[in-house]
């Protein structure tokens, strides 16, 4: 008891001394400041440096690594390396660019202000919020400390991706289970593609006349888009994949390796499946910095006009990506699109001009669903069909894997991170000969 008192004295001495020096020492301001240097973050620093100079900007990130997610896919797949999704932060970061190297505690957008963890205070006179969004494994009872077993992974986070390829490579026989959280998720193909390639990999190894596979997603529908979801339904048929809609998982048992799925539909009515694999998709929720706070809008995520990206109460601040309520599915290729019409909305505003540009939803899934093979899904706000190609994008075909596994990585590092990587539009007009 006193030593618990003579601890929370010390600390709060401590704390408050620290934050004394600190906010005198280290006030700061900034023209331009971004919070959060993942994707979005990153690409608009880098065209906010072109739009008013290096000195101007600031990012607050405080992860020394920045990772190419959706190369996990293919990592918890073994085709390739986690280490090959990662590079420094201080590598993509924009030269002149400043890097505050800390984590957002809370926003004040009535004083324009941001503090962060370690008691800095930054003022700002523009604010971009690009922080993603929250993983919530503890939402699962027995997570994340499951994860301590094996045949158990996760292809949604840099520290369980590769116990995925693990627990298939020792995969000897039995059940599958794949899942699908009863939230948002951000890139919303990713928890089904690694079904398609651990069955994939299972027939290579001759294993899979042993396994039954099964996905049991809480989602009502296999794939938001009918188009897609027609055609992935017949890929499931094919391979005799079991989809069970409305289902979620609640509850892992790692030691005994069971599954706890909850039936949407009947509240309460819960089936329990022994795995010998098993992948989890988190929940997932709006970013605890924005939650709550004064630009989060009833669920917690950042609230934003869904046309200019602009924020609906305060107009100096703007948002791009996972964290925000744009109603489109949350991916890297959305950041793209929208990096392109944010620079618009952005520098309309700087000239005290009306914002023009309108972002019409556009997100991308490239739907891995063999060693070689991709369905590449394209669509907008009104879950149309908005494809690249002048061919049928929902047949699976081998171009559009080498795309994913190739080609993105590329543009992603070398276009949509410095800034020259606004999405596919002007192309998709090309490509289809000015016809769309
Ligand atoms: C397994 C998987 C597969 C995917 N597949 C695809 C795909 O095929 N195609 C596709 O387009 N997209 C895909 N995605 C989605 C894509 O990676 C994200 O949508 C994209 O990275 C979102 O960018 P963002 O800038 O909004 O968020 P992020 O890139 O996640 O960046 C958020 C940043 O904010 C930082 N941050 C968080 N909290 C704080 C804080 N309090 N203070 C300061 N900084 C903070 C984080 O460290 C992070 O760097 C996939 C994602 C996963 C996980
Ligand atoms: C991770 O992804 C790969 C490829 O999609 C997949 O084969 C693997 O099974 C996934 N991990 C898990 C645990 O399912
Ligand atoms: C999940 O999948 C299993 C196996 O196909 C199925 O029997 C079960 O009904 C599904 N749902 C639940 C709640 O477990
Ligand atoms: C971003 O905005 C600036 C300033 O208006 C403009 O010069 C630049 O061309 C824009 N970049 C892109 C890629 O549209």
């Amino acid at each position: 008891m006193c030593s618990v008192l003579f601890h929370t004295l010390f600390l709060s001495i401590s704390v408050s001394s620290l934050h004394t020096s600190s906010s005198v020492s280290a006030k700061q301001h900034y023209k331009m400041l971004v919070l959060g240097g993942g994707s979005g973050g990153i690409a608009m620093s880098a065209r906010m440096k072109r739009m008013m100079g290096a000195e101007n900007v600031a990012v607050v990130e405080p992860s020394e690594m920045h990772y190419y997610q959706p190369i996990w896919t293919l990592v918890g797949a073994g085709a390739k390396t986690a280490a090959s999704s990662g590079r420094s932060t201080a590598s993509v970061m924009p030269s002149g660019v400043k890097w505050v190297k800390s984590k957002v505690e809370e926003i004040n957008p009535d004083t324009n202000t941001v503090r962060t963890d370690d008691g800095t205070e930054i003022s700002y006179e523009y604010l971009i919020v690009a922080l993603g969004l929250q993983l919530h494994y503890e939402r699962i009872k027995g997570l994340p400390d499951g994860f301590e077993h094996p045949k158990i992974g996760s292809n949604y986070s840099i520290q369980t991706v590769e116990k995925t390829w693990n627990a298939l490579q020792n995969f000897k026989g039995g059940n599958a289970v794949f899942s699908f959280p009863n939230t948002p998720v951000k890139c919303a193909g990713a928890p089904q593609k690694i079904m398609y390639l651990s069955d994939s990999y299972l027939r290579k190894t001759g294993k899979r006349s042993k396994a039954k596979i099964i996905y049991n997603t809480s989602l009502p529908v296999l794939f938001g888009v009918k188009k897609y979801a027609d055609s992935l339904w017949e890929i499931v048929k094919q391979r005799d994949l079991q989809v069970n809609l409305r289902q979620n998982l609640i509850e892992v048992r790692a030691d005994k390796q069971e599954a706890v799925f909850e039936n949407l539909d009947k509240p309460g009515e819960t089936t329990v499946i022994e795995y010998e694999m098993l992948h989890v998709t988190p929940p997932m929720g709006p970013s605890l910095a924005i939650k709550g706070g004064p630009l989060a809008d009833e669920v917690g995520w950042l609230d934003v006009d869904r046309d200019t990206l602009q924020h609906k109460r305060y107009p100096n601040v703007f948002g791009i990506g996972d964290c925000t309520n744009l109603p489109t599915v949350r991916t890297a290729a959305a950041v793209a699109a929208q990096s392109a019409i944010l620079n618009r909305t952005i520098s309309k505003t700087l000239k005290k001009e009306k914002p023009d540009k309108k972002y019409d939803g556009y997100t991308s899934c490239p739907l891995v669903t063999s060693y070689n093979t991709v369905i590449l899904a394209e669509f907008d706000y009104n879950l149309q069909p908005l494809e690249t190609f002048p061919i049928n994008q929902a047949k699976e075909r081998r171009l559009m894997y080498h795309m994913k596994a190739d080609l993105m990585p590329h543009l992603y590092w070398h276009g949509l991170l410095r800034g020259l990587w606004g999405g596919p539009g002007p192309y998709r007009k090309l490509l289809h000969l000015g016809m769309k």
